[in-house]
């Protein structure tokens, strides 16, 4: 009775958001009452126009808004049996999320073997280890490894941030526009690489993005955002053009 009980219950989310509400200065409100989940080994598309609302549900899982006067004022995020609301970024990431922020944020001065010896300082034992691994997924990497990170090109930037977000060997990575800025060939090489990370690491990912094609053919789920709430909660072969075209123009 109870294994049965048991298979027929669907397994927890690893994430999951119930009627987060976010304002900033304590008047602009940037999202309502959404619900959103990242089940286990899950790869989500958060899509949606300029302003949807993408980067702050980013920023409220990973406990960033404080810094900019941004406030989850209803609602309650749950990662892995961890309340994240109110809690200090530095704990969030300790229990195993990483954030990539658009821009691209590394230590411009230093190599790209330092700036990933500096990521890796959540889990110094495993250093060389995780560094021979994301030199594994992002060979271009070992390339530079000497380079200054500021001499880097977009799409070399992005795979860096990337590569020093997986050092800590993070449960949940969330990636911030990665696309932005970048050829098409690069996007692809960026996209390559997170979908083998995903199916090889087992990490959890969701990738923000306004358009990108290629973003639903890897995703297994998808959200697209608008003004703030959730416009369409569906599996990525479920979503066309028109229907994003749609919702972006509503
Ligand atoms: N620091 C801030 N202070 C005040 N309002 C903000 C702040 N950051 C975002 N907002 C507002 O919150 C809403 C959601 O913005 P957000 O940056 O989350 O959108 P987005 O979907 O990431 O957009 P984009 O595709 O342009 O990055 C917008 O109306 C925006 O103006
Ligand atoms: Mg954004």
């Amino acid at each position: 009775m109870r294994a049965e009980a048991q298979a027929g219950a669907a397994a927890a989310p690893l994430l999951a958001a119930r009627g987060v509400s976010v304002h900033y200065e304590g008047a602009i409100s940037a999202l309502e009452h959404i619900d959103f989940d990242v089940p286990q080994g899950a790869l989500v598309a958060l899509l949606g126009a300029n302003g949807a609302g993408k980067t702050t549900l980013m920023k409220a899982i990973a406990g960033m808004l404080p810094f900019e006067r941004g406030e989850v004022t209803a609602g309650e995020i749950d990662f892995d049996g961890f309340s994240c609301v109110r809690a200090h970024p530095a704990k969030i990431t300790r229990r195993g999320v990483a954030l990539v922020q658009d821009g691209r944020q590394c230590f411009r001065s230093m190599t790209v073997e330092e700036n990933l010896r500096a990521a890796a300082l959540l889990k110094p034992a495993r250093a060389r280890e995780m560094t021979d691994l994301v030199y594994d997924y992002f060979p271009m990497l070992r390339e530079m490894h000497a380079r200054a990170a500021g001499f880097l090109s977009g799409g070399q930037a992005q795979m860096l941030v990337i590569a020093m977000a997986l050092m800590g060997q993070p449960k949940l990575l969330l990636l911030d526009e990665p696309s932005l800025g970048l050829s098409p060939v690069m996007v692809q090489a960026v996209f390559d690489a997170v979908e083998r990370v995903h199916r090889d690491l087992g990490a959890s990912v969701v990738i923000a993005e306004q358009t990108v094609p290629r973003l639903l053919t890897i995703a297994t789920d998808a959200y697209v955002l608008s003004r703030g709430t959730v416009a369409i909660h569906a599996a990525p072969s479920q979503i066309t053009e028109d229907e994003l075209q749609r919702v972006y123009l509503s």
